[in-house]
C-alpha cells in the first residue's frame, strides 16, 4: 500500500503504477495456480508486490546522481514496480521462469541469473526484468522486476539487508567472509533439499 507521501511523490503516475502492481500480482498468482492450486505442491511458499517507497526511491535517484524526481525514476529504474515469488525448491526457479517467458502480458527484457552466477558476497536470486505499457505522461513503457528466490535465498538476502544497514561495523572483513559461508552453506542445503525432493518423487 502506498502512503501519503508515496502518493505525493509519484503524483498523477501513482494509479498507474498501482495498476501494474496489481497486474503484477494476478498474473503471477494466475501462473502459479495454472501448475498447482494445491498448498501441498503449489511453487511458491509466497509472492509479494509493491511499488517502491518514495523514501528509498529519493535514496537511489541521489545515489545514481539523477534528479530526484518520479519521472527520473521511471526513465532510469527499473524496479520502481516490483515482485517477489519465493519458492521452496531451486528447481520451482526456472519453472516460474518457463511461465513468465511464456506470458503474453509483458516482454521479458533480461534475465539475470544470480544462482548460476551468484554476486561476490554471496547473493543468490533469479532476477526477471519485463517491460510493460505505461502511457502517462508520456512516457510510453517502464521496465519491472520480478526476484525469483527460495526461501533459504530470500532469508539470506533479508538478514544480510538488515546487517547492511548497521553503522560501524567493525572487523568488516571478517563479517563479509561469514556472510558468503553462511550464503555457501544454504545454497548447499537448497540442493540437497532439491535432491531429496526429487528421491521422494521418482517413488
Ligand atoms: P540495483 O538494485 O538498483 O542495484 O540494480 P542492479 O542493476 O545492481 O540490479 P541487481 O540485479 O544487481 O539488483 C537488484 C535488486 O536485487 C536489489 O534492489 C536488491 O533487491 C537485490 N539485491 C541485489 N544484490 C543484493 C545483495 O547483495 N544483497 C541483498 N540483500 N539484495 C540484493
Ligand atoms: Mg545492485
Amino acid at each position: 500500500m502506498l502512503k501519503q507521501e508515496d502518493l505525493a511523490f509519484y503524483g498523477e503516475f501513482a494509479p498507474r503504477l498501482m495498476e501494474i502492481e496489481n497486474l503484477l500480482s494476478t498474473e503471477i498468482q494466475a501462473m502459479l495456480d495454472s501448475i498447482s492450486t494445491d498448498s501441498e505442491t503449489a511453487l511458491a511458499e509466497h509472492i509479494k508486490c509493491r511499488v517502491k517507497s518514495a523514501e528509498s526511491l529519493k535514496e537511489k535517484l541521489r545515489l545514481r546522481g539523477f534528479p530526484v524526481t518520479a519521472r527520473a525514476g521511471l526513465e532510469n529504474l527499473s524496479d520502481l514496480v516490483g515482485a517477489r515469488v519465493i519458492t521452496h525448491f531451486v528447481g520451482d526457479i526456472y519453472t516460474v521462469l518457463d511461465l513468465i517467458q511464456k506470458n503474453d502480458s509483458w516482454r521479458v527484457v533480461q534475465v539475470k541469473d544470480y544462482i548460476a552466477d551468484m554476486k561476490p558476497n554471496g547473493y543468490r536470486s533469479l532476477h526477471v526484468l519485463l517491460n510493460v505499457p505505461f502511457g502517462v505522461g508520456g512516457i510510453s513503457d517502464i521496465d519491472i522486476e520480478i526476484q525469483l528466490r527460495t526461501i533459504a535465498m530470500d532469508c539470506w538476502a533479508s538478514l544480510e539487508h538488515q546487517l547492511k544497514y548497521k553503522k560501524n561495523i567493525k572487523n568488516t572483513a571478517l563479517i563479509v567472509e561469514e556472510l558468503k559461508r553462511c550464503a555457501d552453506e544454504m545454497a548447499s542445503t537448497d540442493l540437497s533439499m532439491q535432491t531429496i525432493r526429487d528421491l521422494i518423487q521418482r517413488g
